[in-house]
């Protein structure tokens, strides 16, 4: 074996539930975000939703079996909050929540560890229609629902992660407009990035005052960046995309501050005007650094970063290197394995988190079903083969990674990009719903069973 693993080193699946639950209008659950998302002509690349998914609320006992059989030790998922608190605050609804304590007892009855994400993105509608993530009423709500949550399942659920990706959720649904709610503003993407940090450090306290052991910590999706070129503008075009991607969020987690460059370019840019971020409160900052005991990292890819607001002449000189076509996923993203190890050692270096567990690595190719019915996904293999010799890497070099999750247990919902492509270890076919699983399922149950490679 050429990497070997700490001992109790974990390995996990993950998913999340607007992804793979369907079941969208049962037990009492209202509409997310999401629904109406899906319901916007245009958003959608496929036209698809949700609404059946991998029918994932249906299946799941089968689902758990594979997800054991596939030696998993661990499964993250996530709580919809449109099944627990369905008008958002308020009243518990016994059925939701009754769905998740069954799957975290049907879990441990395996002898699989529960990791639960409170957010992962399927807002209730009715709070989006109150202002969403923009209005700092939704920390108390988002307090409520924690708290409902953590206090039903916290006897038997020691692993949270209050938020996934609060960039996502920011940027790309306030912003950028390609995922729910689809707003394009800068200003209501700062605003609601800082209520999700916010209620993940009120959220971190209310689970610990619930769960004993709790080992309680906030996923974030960081983008190690690689100037284009040596030239000035290059690098500076490279310290404001890091800056906006991984400081914004990781400085207020660790630090206590937002990054003061970041503030001055947006400034410069005309995007911020005074008086800037009144919505930080005096002890906001402190909450959000509340200490947590790690941070959750998915990795997915870097990015090289140009300044394309010069003329190419007065951005001179420069050597621009485009990666080769064939190392990029279906999403178009560079598969770039040497970038989780830097990310690895910048985070470490820079932020000291107690620990760190990758909950989210994978990628998306055309798969195809062979005459034996088999899917040999040799790209996806060699991309996770990859990624953890690097992980080990950083390993050796004294990073406290303790655990690693693939994404996904299976093909499921790509948000913007609904069906179209394919994370899963195991396959979904959705006219059956038949799940097969993939060589690269085969291929991490051997790593996850020998703890390594
Ligand atoms: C991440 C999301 C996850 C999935 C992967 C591909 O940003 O957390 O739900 O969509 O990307």
């Amino acid at each position: 074996m050429n990497y070997k693993f700490p001992p109790h080193f974990l390995w996990g699946h993950a998913t999340s539930s607007y992804q793979i639950e369907g079941a969208h209008d049962v037990d009492g659950r209202r509409p997310s975000i999401w629904d109406t998302f899906c319901d916007t002509p245009g958003k959608i690349e496929d036209k698809s939703h949700g609404q059946i998914a991998c029918d994932h609320y249906n299946r799941w006992t089968e689902d758990l079996d594979l997800i054991k059989s596939l030696n998993a030790q661990a499964y993250r998922f996530s709580i919809a909050w449109p099944r627990v608190i369905p008008s958002g605050t308020g009243p518990v609804n016994s059925k939701g929540l009754g769905f998740y304590d069954q799957l975290v007892d049907g879990l441990l009855d395996r002898g699989i560890e529960p990791c639960v994400t409170l957010y992962h993105w399927d807002l209730p509608q009715i709070l989006q229609d109150q202002g969403g993530w923009v209005e700092r009423n939704i920390v108390e709500a988002f307090n409520e629902y924690t708290h409902a949550v953590s206090q039903k399942l916290g006897d038997r659920v020691k692993l949270w992660i209050t938020h996934n990706e609060p960039w996502c959720a920011s940027v790309l649904g306030y912003e950028n407009g390609e995922h729910a709610p689809g707003h394009k503003d800068v200003l209501l993407a700062m605003r609601a990035a800082h209520h999700l940090l916010l209620s993940h450090g009120t959220a971190t306290e209310i689970i610990r005052s619930n769960v004993a052991n709790a080992h309680v910590g906030i996923t974030v999706n960081l983008c190690p960046a690689y100037s284009a070129s040596q030239s000035e503008a290059d690098k500076k075009a490279t310290q404001f995309f890091d800056g906006t991607f991984n400081r914004w969020f990781m400085d207020p987690l660790y630090k206590g501050t937002y990054p003061q460059d970041v503030i001055e370019e947006r400034f410069r840019l005309g995007q911020l005007k005074e008086p800037a971020l009144d919505y930080v409160h005096e002890g906001d900052l402190e909450k959000i650094k509340t200490p947590t005991d790690f941070i959750g990292i998915n990795y997915y890819s870097r990015a090289i970063i140009r300044d394309n607001n010069i003329s190419e002449e007065e951005n001179e000189p420069r050597e621009l290197f485009d990666p080769p076509k064939e190392e990029l996923t279906e999403m178009g993203w560079e598969v770039y394995p040497p970038g989780l190890y830097d990310l690895m050692m910048r985070v470490h270096h820079d932020y000291a988190p107690k620990a760190i567990y990758i909950t989210e690595n994978g990628a998306a190719f055309k798969d195809s079903v062979n005459e034996d019915g088999q899917i040999e996904d040799t790209k996806r293999i060699k991309y996770f083969q990859d990624h953890l010799s690097e992980l080990h890497k950083a390993i050796v070099d004294k990073v406290p990674i303790q655990g690693y999750f693939a994404w996904s247990f299976m093909d499921n919902f790509e948000w913007a990009f609904g069906y179209t492509k394919r994370f899963g270890i195991v396959r979904v076919d959705y006219d059956t719903q038949k799940r097969t699983v993939k060589n690269s399922g085969k291929w991490l149950k051997t790593v996850y069973d020998q703890n390594g490679f």
